[in-house]
């Protein structure tokens, strides 16, 4: 998409309020990693979530916490999105966005690594939303489908992972846990997946089945 019109779809879909604003520019200030979603993407991953009619959803990947805030946003009041991040700096300033969102009731954040955490969870989650480490990324599809409900939504960022998805010559962990990922969700029969070329990709599945 051209950038007059990315700008077009923000401006009219995807206006951040002060409160979004001001967590963008403490994730500037605090020198975090600038691998953020995007507003377009946020917007997206809220219509999302609105549609299924989401109360339960996980986030593998807090960072620090401007996605939380666009899906928790979504969620009806009693809703929960449950999020995991292993690093302790992002943990806190995630919290802290929740907190200035007035979201802390309806987000669970829990710090550690997710591969710990995940056999924690109980099941039937409406969405999972996955924008973590790469490398590990076909094992968090194994989870992602194992604690997703039936009709829920698999959803993945950097399904493009700035082109590495098509350049086989790229065998970096990350292209190799990207790419893994996308053939995974693409031939898995409990699964029926696209991409939709938002920002760096973002794969959406439903699954369909509990098992092949
Ligand atoms: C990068 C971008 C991401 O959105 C992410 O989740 C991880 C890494 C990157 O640009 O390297
Ligand atoms: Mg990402």
């Amino acid at each position: 998409m051209d950038d007059r019109l990315e700008h077009y779809v923000t401006e009219l879909f995807a206006a951040e309020d002060p409160i979004l604003s001001k967590i963008r520019a403490r994730h500037a200030a605090e020198n975090l990693p600038s691998i953020n979603i995007s507003p377009e993407e946020g917007k997206l991953l809220h219509v999302l979530l609105f549609a299924i009619q989401a109360r339960r959803v996980l986030e593998i990947g807090s960072l620090g916490g401007y996605s939380g805030v666009w899906l928790a946003r979504a969620l009806p009041p009693g809703g929960e999105l449950t999020t995991i991040e292993k690093d302790p700096k992002h943990a806190k300033i995630a919290r802290e966005a929740f907190d200035s969102a007035r979201l802390h009731g309806r987000v669970q954040l829990i710090e550690g690594s997710a591969l710990d955490v995940l056999p924690t969870l109980h099941p039937g989650f409406d969405a999972v939303f996955i924008d973590a480490d790469k490398e590990p990324l076909p094992r968090y599809f194994e989870w992602g489908m194992k604690l997703l409900r039936r009709g829920g939504l698999l959803l993945c960022d950097n399904a493009f992972f700035h082109g590495a998805a098509v350049d086989p010559n790229d065998r970096s962990a990350n292209a190799l846990g990207v790419r893994a990922f996308n053939e995974l969700a693409a031939h898995d029969r409990r699964l029926v997946a696209t991409i939709i070329p938002v920002r760096d990709g973002l794969l959406i599945g439903v699954k369909t089945r509990d098992s092949a």
